[in-house]
């Protein structure tokens, strides 16, 4: 009864084009226009702003394009009380109804809102045309999944026997959901909070500030497509003072994040210390943090080891939990490809995003630039570590972090365990036949467990890495970069310090938003 999901396919946005052209006009509409509110919108009203902070554009960042609220206690409170007025109503529609909202939001992305979502995405997130094309067609991918998945849920009832009647009654979480989303991806924004909401929950979202400007697109799209006022609660602020409020109350029934590997530790803290305030023990659910490897054998094909390290490493200034960001290479292979590494890594335009020829855009903001910068220096100090190329960074105009790599010597070395969030790409060569030894190092040196790409020819040495590497990545891809998941087809999220792994793009991630319940009848 739902339609057969597919993925939404790449458009051309060719320099010149009308997608392009389209593109770029909506760009200078929201650049030449007033700053724009970018509000709360709590029982579906949009709130006057009171006390604000300005969201700027990381590429210029003396360009301001909206201000958002400052949010209040008494704001997050409104927005719960809002959430629970809607729950009854909403709890009970029948799940057809929801998908089908969800399927018009899906349209709406793809039609009416697809050039703003683009150039909000682009200008406030400093994605260039692809990556941010990228990011909107996962949106869409994101409600077409989802609706499909949420109906093998439905459907899935038990075996019943003559004169009895077995039910289960797919009930939402008894409360209100809290999603606290990330600044990275604007459908991972707009998958947090709809996801729950699906499957019959009413929520609380508190964006990251940082994209504020298209988490108002995507609000605005929830409320067009039929969400109904209290169902989605849109709060800004703040992340420490929601949460804190949202702890505080009995109806919290779970909590949907993706940020940092440390503020999620805080929430699981929080929630412990609070314990006895809940009705229903919280669900939490969070995708945190990554140290990824690229780790090749000495028969991996040499070009498509240099494109998955360039494009993991840098596609987005390595802002994504997935990104590349250690490798791990044979000597045999290490001579020609340092040097292509290092030509191609120089070759690449960092700059001003909406300019067709930038490959690398702008970080997110001042404190990630600072980061790098620091991380930079500290290399340049350490004996066992050589920058190959780029290491400098520049904040006059925009946030712009030269993509980057460094060697080192010390397979245990800070640049191969810990997460910089930043175009960074650590690299330790090994010896040819050490391979073995260097798998247990790669799992050894980090806490995080997301992706992992292996290249290789030999299929020995590759299963050989997918028993070491078993419990090192929740993503393994074989021949292949570790980023760019495709909903539907590889489910994303890992374990030990990068999240719960409950694999975004499964039915594994709609299930922790129902709580079963069975009837039993005698006929
Ligand atoms: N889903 C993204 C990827 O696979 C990261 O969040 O790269």
């Amino acid at each position: 009864r739902v339609p057969e999901p597919v993925n939404e396919q790449a458009r051309d946005y060719a320099p010149g084009s009308p997608e392009a052209r389209n593109v770029l006009a909506e760009i200078d509409a929201v650049t030449a226009a007033d700053v724009r509110d970018l509000p709360n919108v709590i029982n579906g009203v949009r709130r006057p702003i009171g006390e604000s902070a300005p969201v700027v554009a990381p590429h210029e960042h003396g360009l301001e394009l909206g201000r958002i609220p400052v949010a209040t206690a008494e704001d997050v409170n409104a927005a719960i009380d809002a959430a629970l007025a809607a729950r009854h109503d909403w709890s009970r529609m029948d799940w057809l109804d929801r998908v089908a909202i969800f399927l018009r939001a899906a349209e709406l992305v793809n039609g009416k809102y697809r050039d703003e979502l683009m150039a909000t995405t682009m200008l406030g997130q400093s994605k260039t045309f692809h990556q941010a094309e990228i990011d909107v067609n996962e949106l869409v991918d994101f409600f077409r999944y989802n609706v499909k998945l949420a109906e093998q849920i439905y459907t899935a009832q038990p075996f019943s026997v003559t004169g009895v009647q077995n039910v289960m009654d797919h009930r939402p979480l008894e409360g209100f959901v809290l999603a606290l989303t990330p600044f990275n991806f604007t459908a991972i924004a707009g998958n947090l909070p709809s996801t729950p909401a699906l499957m019959g929950n009413v929520v609380v979202w508190k964006p990251s500030e940082k994209s504020a400007l298209s988490s108002d697109v995507v609000m605005r799209i929830f409320v067009e497509a039929g969400v109904p006022a209290g169902v989605i609660n849109l709060v800004h602020g703040d992340g420490k003072l929601v949460t804190e409020v949202a702890q505080a109350s009995e109806h919290l029934a779970g909590i949907s994040f993706t940020g940092s590997t440390a503020v999620f530790r805080s929430i699981w803290r929080g929630i412990a210390n609070n314990l006895e305030t809940f009705r229903s023990y919280p669900r939490l659910v969070g995708e945190t943090g990554g140290k990824n490897a690229v780790i090749a054998h000495p028969s991996a094909d040499p070009q498509a080891l240099l494109v998955a390290l360039i494009r993991g490493a840098f596609e987005y200034q390595g802002q994504k939990c997935s990104a590349a960001s250690r490798a791990y290479l044979p000597r045999s292979l290490w001579q020609d490809l340092r040097e292509q590494l290092i030509e191609t890594t120089a070759g690449l335009v960092v700059g001003d995003v909406t300019r067709h020829e930038t490959f690398v855009g702008a970080v997110i903001d001042l404190a990630a630039a600072d980061r790098l910068a620091a991380v930079f220096d500290h290399v340049k100090q350490s004996g066992d570590h050589e920058i190959l190329v780029g290491g400098s960074v520049s904040t006059e105009k925009g946030w712009f972090v030269e993509p980057t790599i460094v060697e080192t010597t010390d397979p245990r070395s800070f640049v191969m365990s810990e997460e910089f969030f930043g175009p960074l790409l650590s690299v330790y060569v090994y010896e040819d036949d050490d391979w073995e030894h260097t798998l247990g190092l790669l799992d050894s040196t980090s806490q995080y467990a997301l992706t992992c790409s292996i290249f290789g020819s030999d299929r020995i040495a590759i299963n050989t890495a997918l028993d070491v590497l078993r419990d090192n990545a929740g993503m393994i891809y074989v021949n292949d970069k570790p980023t760019g998941a495709t909903m539907g087809q590889q489910s994303f999220g890992g374990g030990r310090g990068s999240g719960t792994n409950d694999k975004t793009g499964s039915v594994l991630a709609l299930q922790r938003w129902v709580s079963g319940r069975f009837i039993k009848e005698n006929m």
